[in-house]
């Protein structure tokens, strides 16, 4: 694996200058500061030290993005200026330079799932080191008394900036799966309530004040006025305000290319891939979005499916590919797993076929090592490879491998 703090300056690029070192290793930031809140939103917390000052320019963000998330070049290029612009904007509001008519880049991604939608924006929010709060659309409900209510997601910013409210109001909320609020239409959307959800982001995506206190958490309310009585604390915010923090929305909006294509009339065939790329703010109202909810969505961008080739370079080049993992858990035993190009190929090739995206590496990874997990550990090798013929038939592999140790 790269180390990514190693080799000439030059090489790196302007990408780790005035990053914070903690947040150049994702994946133990990950494991540090991941949690699972009240709501059931993972979200993950900047490095408590971390102070809002942004000096990234979007090719900086590309490139961070590049060790981790394999092709994705379009939706790597809008999400990185678009973050940029937010972040200058903030900086710049900050330092006294006001902007009155700023419209706020909230961004949706759409594209078929396990393709990065999700890795992208976790790998960019990591670099750019603001409080990240991450949820799935599904979880809400418009009054908040089945699931959780938006407003909770503003919340939980504050918990992961440490209840500094001053730097939650300058964090990215991310929510998955905004597809499945869709109201009518071919998506097959949700009932009603879809709607509603909708609607209450929509104060927060623009300019919002949320409480600091859920109106429905009795203990914190009591917890707020015991301490006001004592004077405690020093003053703390009763609200949260929503103007800078960026919402980025995501979605597979399976079948919108049909309304694509209906729309476009056109004869020619294309890929659905060339199709989802051409999405209208009219194909996702026709899809059963509100248009004002849209509307707060001005950057938009389509991730690309991911063939074999590219599901052989998230095993073989992505910094988080799934590789590591079992080269990992098999090391923990002391046995050498070493990957070899055409096993990563034939893995890709099994990948492919499930159609899940990348998600489909684990499946076929499971299914292939599953039982070499079980009893390697228990054997007297120390060492394997994996080859395109143990893909293809693991049980035989095992058994000869078992054999020749004996
Ligand atoms: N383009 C990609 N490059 C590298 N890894 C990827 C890519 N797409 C997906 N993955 C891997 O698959 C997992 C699931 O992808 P995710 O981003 O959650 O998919 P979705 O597009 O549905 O949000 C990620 O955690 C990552 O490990
Ligand atoms: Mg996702």
């Amino acid at each position: 694996m790269p180390n990514p703090t190693s080799g000439h300056p030059d090489s790196l690029g302007p990408v780790t200058s005035g990053v914070p070192k903690k947040i150049r290793t994702p994946r133990v930031a990950k494991s540090k500061f991941d949690a699972v809140t009240k709501a059931g939103v993972v979200a993950t917390a900047a490095p408590a030290d971390a102070q809002f000052s942004f000096n990234l320019k979007p090719a900086d963000i590309a490139k961070h993005l590049n060790r981790f998330v394999i092709g994705q070049r379009e939706a790597k290029k809008v999400l990185s200026v678009a973050l940029c612009d937010h972040f200058q904007h903030v900086r710049m509001t900050l330092e006294g330079q006001a902007a009155p008519f700023y419209q706020k880049q909230n961004v949706l991604l759409l594209g078929p799932t396990g393709v990065g939608k999700t890795h992208l924006i976790r790998s960019a929010a990591e670099l750019i080191g603001v409080p990240f709060v991450k949820a799935d659309a599904t979880k809400f409900s418009e009054t908040g008394y089945v699931g959780g209510d938006v407003d909770d997601l503003v919340r939980d910013l504050v918990r992961r900036a440490g209840g500094d409210v001053k730097k939650a109001e300058h964090g990215i909320i991310y929510l998955d799966e905004v597809d499945k609020l869709a109201t009518r239409g071919d998506g097959g959307g949700r009932d009603v309530s879809g709607r509603g959800v909708q609607t209450n982001l929509l104060k927060l995506m623009e300019d919002g004040d949320v409480p600091v206190v859920s109106p429905n958490d009795m203990t914190g309310q009591l917890q707020t006025a015991m301490s006001s009585m004592r004077g405690a604390g020093g003053v703390q915010p009763e609200t949260i305000n929503t103007r800078h923090i960026l919402f980025i929305v995501s979605g597979a909006f399976s079948g919108i290319d049909k309304l694509v294509w209906q729309r476009l009339g056109s004869k020619n065939k294309q890929s659905l891939d060339q199709l989802i790329a051409q999405t209208s703010t009219a194909d996702l109202i026709s899809y059963g979005l509100e248009p004002e909810f849209i509307g707060r969505l001005p950057v938009r961008v389509a991730c690309h499916g991911l063939d074999t080739d590219d599901l052989f370079n998230v095993l073989r080049k992505s910094e988080s590919s799934l590789i590591h993992q079992y080269e990992r858990a098999f090391a923990a035993y002391g046995i050498k797993c070493e990957f070899k190009d055409d096993g990563l190929r034939r893995l890709a090739e099994l990948a492919a076929d499930e159609k899940t995206g990348a998600r489909g590496l684990m499946t076929i990874c499971e299914r292939v090592f599953r039982d070499l997990k079980f009893q390697l550990p228990s054997s007297r090798v120390k060492k394997f490879a994996v080859t395109d013929k143990l893909v293809a038939s693991p049980e035989l592999t095992l058994k000869q491998l078992l054999k020749s140790r004996r």
